[in-house]
């Protein structure tokens, strides 16, 4: 065996040019850190060739002409897919190693066991032909193997072997393998997973690992190598319509345009007809271009560059399909989402969607349900929370180009990333568009902001004060808005306890009603400042994702976030209602500043030191604000 740091690039071609014939299997393993699943991986890798460790991916990616055809390739992007996820700071714990034997080359995705893994465990298993479930023979079917398969199931993994390890700690006992095969196969049908095969196995002591070894006479089937080498992959990726994203637009001079990405669906030849997704536009392939020349024909796993036979527009995150089996187009779901890190998901927050080459905007809805994952009940929820599972609406801020995750992997299934942090926070399943998605038009309307605005003396627009309880928000905003009415400017004032009464009085103080109540205020300041009226909202607004929500829901120049920047000690030490008094005392939970957080504005237009300045001198500061930004005279 070869180690893979021994190596330079130029021997990682010369093995792949070597390898090329064989067939390729990427395989998951599944289980808690004590079922011996390092064991288990250390055995396999030493009885075969040649092993790449994924510390050498970004130099394998760097000169990534390693291997243009079939599986290489597929392993040259993945490679380069860990790169830019790298780049982009993404720390994804899944260690990829390749390696081959005799008779097949395998990439596996070995993916930490603790709990709160299940992030990595996805980001592994969405690419892979067959699962691994470890089981400790001692312990039998858990929780966490209930997870990992419910997940490999609905990640569309249809091969499952179930590798019953540590045997020779409960005596080779036939009648335990049986017992736990039983157990399974009842979940797994329940399930949906009917390709299961049981293999009793010690990776300590190697019994069916590579060999059958002394102990196991009873067990009749193969090896786990023997199993890993013989099975059938049947990519069926080939046979689905024709999809390709646009990674990016190949225009080297003016005589070339083309089009290149990863075919992730189908194949194509030259002359087929293709239609670009969201526009809609149609064309027909001119050339497959690729570095060894044009092809007659290419398909799923290759990158290619298509030019087209007319000058037609797209750009990276574009869907190219097949003309006559266009993927569908719309900007609401239903979708299974798997919730990965520490902080919940919070419906209504908005997040960002990766899905293919595109990122969107999403926002979450209350989930329908979540999954227990032990019985497969269905559970009441208001939020997901680390490694939960559950189906929720999804609202894009634009339409997307997608097919059902059941359909395509790639064009259905896609990655939720957190605004602020940039940290991947959730993966999801796309099942189907939202028939409103459809049938909710755009109504025209003859009255238009503009039209509204013409009768006023002022521009419209929000003027958005947050900062904690007790910080004078609503003294401040008040004593503005009577000046700004006497100026003959027209008002309203939108203040969390009095909005709280009414329109919000379902919501309370969780961190999910706080998004909500944020979420329905920036809606109504939005109408009213399209009714053409200068609005004043006092809320505390502790997130900045809220407060980002409020400020894209305006257009340029009508927001001005106003942060009443008063010390929590001295908002404590005023307490005009009594709350934080309470707080302290333990009567009152999710008080902001106490046991909840308050994430103050990095950038506001306008910040008032309360401790240099009265009510009054703030508000005059507020207006001259106003009056420079020409909101008003
Ligand atoms: S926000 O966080 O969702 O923006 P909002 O401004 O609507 O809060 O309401 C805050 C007001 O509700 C406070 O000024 C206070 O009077 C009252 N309140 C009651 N309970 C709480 C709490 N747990 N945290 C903060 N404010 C609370």
């Amino acid at each position: 065996m070869a180690h893979a740091s021994d190596l330079i690039a130029t021997d990682i071609e010369a093995y792949l040019e070597t390898h090329q014939h064989k067939s390729l299997l990427r395989f998951i393993t599944c289980g808690s850190v004590d079922d011996g699943k390092s064991t288990l991986i250390g055995r396999l890798l030493y009885e075969s060739h040649l092993v790449f460790e994924d510390h050498l991916a970004t130099l394998a990616a760097d000169s990534a002409k390693v291997g243009t055809q079939g599986g290489d390739l597929d392993f040259a992007l993945l490679l380069d897919g860990l790169s830019a996820e790298r780049e982009q700071g993404i720390t994804i714990d899944v260690a990829y190693r390749f390696f081959s034997t005799e008779r097949r080359k395998f990439i596996v995705a070995d993916t930490p066991g603790h709990e709160q893994y299940t992030r990595n465990m996805v980001t592994g298993a969405s690419t892979a032909d067959v699962a691994i479930i470890l089981v400790d023979a001692r312990k039998g079917v858990l929780t966490q193997t209930r997870r990992h398969s419910f997940l490999v199931s609905l990640l569309g993994i249809r091969r499952v072997v179930v590798a019953v390890n540590k045997m020779d700690l409960v005596d080779w006992s036939p009648d335990i393998f049986d017992a736990i095969r039983t157990e399974y196969l009842d979940f797994a049908a329940r399930i949906g997973l009917d390709d299961v095969t049981f293999i009793p196995l010690s990776a300590l002591k190697g019994d069916n690992v590579i060999d059958q070894g002394p102990h196991l006479h009873w067990y009749h089937g193969p090896t786990l190598m023997g199993f890993l080498e013989t099975v059938t992959v049947d990519d069926d990726t080939a046979t689905l319509p024709f999809r390709m994203p646009v990674q990016w637009v190949n225009r080297p001079n003016l005589d070339f345009r083309g089009f290149s990405g990863r075919i992730v669906g189908g194949a194509v030849r030259p002359g087929d007809p293709i239609r670009v997704l969201p526009s809609g536009t149609t064309s027909t392939v001119a050339r497959i271009v690729t570095m060894d020349g044009d092809l007659d024909e290419a398909v799923a796993g290759q990158s290619v560059t298509l030019t087209l036979t007319d000058e037609i527009d797209a750009s990276r995150g574009d869907l190219i399909c097949a003309g006559d089996a266009p993927a569908e187009v719309a900007d609401q779901f239903e979708a299974h989402v798997v919730w990965m890190h520490e902080d919940a998901m919070l419906p209504g927050r908005p997040y960002l969607m990766k899905i293919g080459t595109r990122t969107v905007g999403v926002t979450i809805g209350h989930p329908k349900y979540r999954v227990d994952v032990n019985n497969l009940d269905h559970l009441a929820a208001t939020s997901l929370e680390l490694n939960e599972i559950g189906v929720c609406n999804l609202s894009l801020d634009r339409a997307i180009p997608f097919d059902a995750y059941a359909q395509n992997r790639d064009t259905g299934g896609f990655v939720v990333i957190d605004k602020q942090t940039q940290n991947t926070v959730g993966a999801g399943l796309l099942h189907f568009a939202l028939r409103r998605s459809h049938n909710i038009h755009w109504q025209d309307v003859q009255v238009d902001k503009a039209a509204r605005t013409r009768l006023n003396d002022h521009r419209p627009g929000v003027v958005w004060f947050t900062g904690l309880s007790g910080s004078g928000k609503s003294t401040i905003a008040n004593i503005v808005e009577s000046k700004l009415h006497a100026a003959g400017v027209r008002t309203y004032l939108l203040d969390g306890d009095n909005v709280r009464h009414g329109l919000n009085r379902d919501l309370g103080f969780t961190d999910t009603d706080r998004v909500e109540n944020i979420r329905r205020i920036a809606e109504v300041a939005g109408l009213m400042v399209d009714a053409g009226l200068v609005v004043l909202t006092a809320f505390i607004s502790p997130f900045r994702a809220e407060r980002r929500l409020a400020r894209d829901r305006m257009d340029d120049g009508e927001f001005i976030e106003v942060h009443v920047d008063t010390p929590l000690e001295l908002a404590e030490e005023r307490d005009p209602k009594g709350l934080y008094a309470k707080a302290r005392a333990g009567q009152l939970t999710n008080f902001t500043g106490i046991d909840s957080p308050y994430e103050p504005p990095e950038h506001p237009e306008i910040r008032i030191d309360t401790t240099a300045l009265s009510a009054e001198q703030a508000a005059d500061l507020v207006i001259d604000a106003l009056r420079a930004r020409r909101l008003v005279d």
